[in-house]
């Protein structure tokens, strides 16, 4: 594999499970792996989990993690051709992801969407960028409009947990109160369509995704019996998708309750706003498997790292 920029790059989610599973259950497996190999971790935004649980599986396969904070520390890198860069912008992304490139084997990029231009957020300008100009693979640590990373280990965590061989998935979009992006949403609506699951989308009207995405999801506007006999619910937030970036809803109703859960488990990809998103009763309950998720993380990113230093 050359590259891990969506969940379109798992060619058969079941045996990806199957090795990720492998891999919790012995990390150190591959220990040499990745000796003497660097990964170069870009942050263009906040991060806890991903940078750590990306150093961390680095590290499991023997390899030297580094990490920029690119927005804070580095240049302000210009991804326009042809700019005449009198701005604020001190360097191009053609030098800038070829010099990453001699410093690094593999380049993990985070870089979220304006939320403010569909078109430039759907081009992935940065991401693209990255994959034309280094010359050493590229993996989406979240994108405008992807986090693969997080959809490979929420696929793994289902997987893990479920009782069923075909358990009733919901993605529940919740209140917030900041207008965030659709990565999470799509990557796990990606994955839920390469898996054996009865899948459902709970959301308000006007909340709908990227329709090429959702495909024929069945999308509820009623959170209520959308989830009727659910096994998990996965809650997120969203911004309108057709009213590009905007807050159309804040109602608490669609806040996850114990009382609405029942007996389904609860998945989030953190961060989540307490009491917002979700009430207490259910992070601090059993039901609440948003720990464990988090933790399949590391082995999600690893079984990708893996697949890409056996190319190298
Ligand atoms: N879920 C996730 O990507 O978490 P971070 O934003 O903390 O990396």
């Amino acid at each position: 594999m050359n590259n891990y920029t969506s969940i379109n790059d798992i060619d058969n989610i079941n045996s990806w499970i199957a090795d990720a599973k492998q891999i919790k259950a012995n990390p150190l497996k591959d220990v040499r792996l990745g000796l003497n190999k660097t990964i170069g971790l870009l942050f263009f935004n906040s991060s806890l989990r991903t940078r750590l649980s990306t150093q961390k599986a680095a590290l499991n396969l023997g390899m030297n993690p580094i990490v920029m904070n690119v927005s804070g520390d580095a240049w302000g890198i210009e991804f326009g051709d042809g700019t005449i860069m009198n701005g604020n912008t001190a360097e191009h992304i053609k030098e800038a992801a070829a010099v990453v490139s001699q410093y690094c084997d593999i380049i993990a990029v985070r870089a979220f969407p304006t939320l403010i231009d569909k078109a430039k957020d759907e081009s992935e300008l940065v991401l693209n960028a990255f994959k034309k100009y280094a010359s050493v693979p590229i993996v989406n640590m979240e994108s405008a409009t992807g986090h693969p990373l997080q959809g490979l280990t929420d696929a793994i965590t289902i997987s893990e947990h479920s009782k069923k061989t075909r358990p009733k998935v919901v993605l529940s979009w919740a209140p917030h109160i900041k207008a965030l992006p659709h990565a999470v949403a799509n990557s796990f609506v990606q994955a839920m369509h390469k898996m054996d699951v009865e899948f459902v989308i709970a959301n308000p009207i006007g909340y709908n995704l990227n329709k090429d995405i959702t495909s024929n999801t069945p999308i509820i506007h009623n959170q209520t019996e959308a989830f009727k006999n659910a096994d998990f619910v996965y809650a997120k937030n969203w911004s309108s998708y057709d009213d590009y970036g905007q807050i159309l809803n804040t109602d608490p109703y669609w806040m996850i309750t114990k009382e609405k859960l029942n007996t389904a488990k609860f998945m989030h990809c953190l961060p989540v706003r307490r009491n917002v998103v979700v009430e207490d009763a259910v992070l601090d309950s059993d039901s609440s498997i948003v720990i464990q998720q988090a933790n399949n993380r590391t082995y999600a990113a690893q079984l990708v790292l893996k697949k890409i230093l056996e190319t190298l």
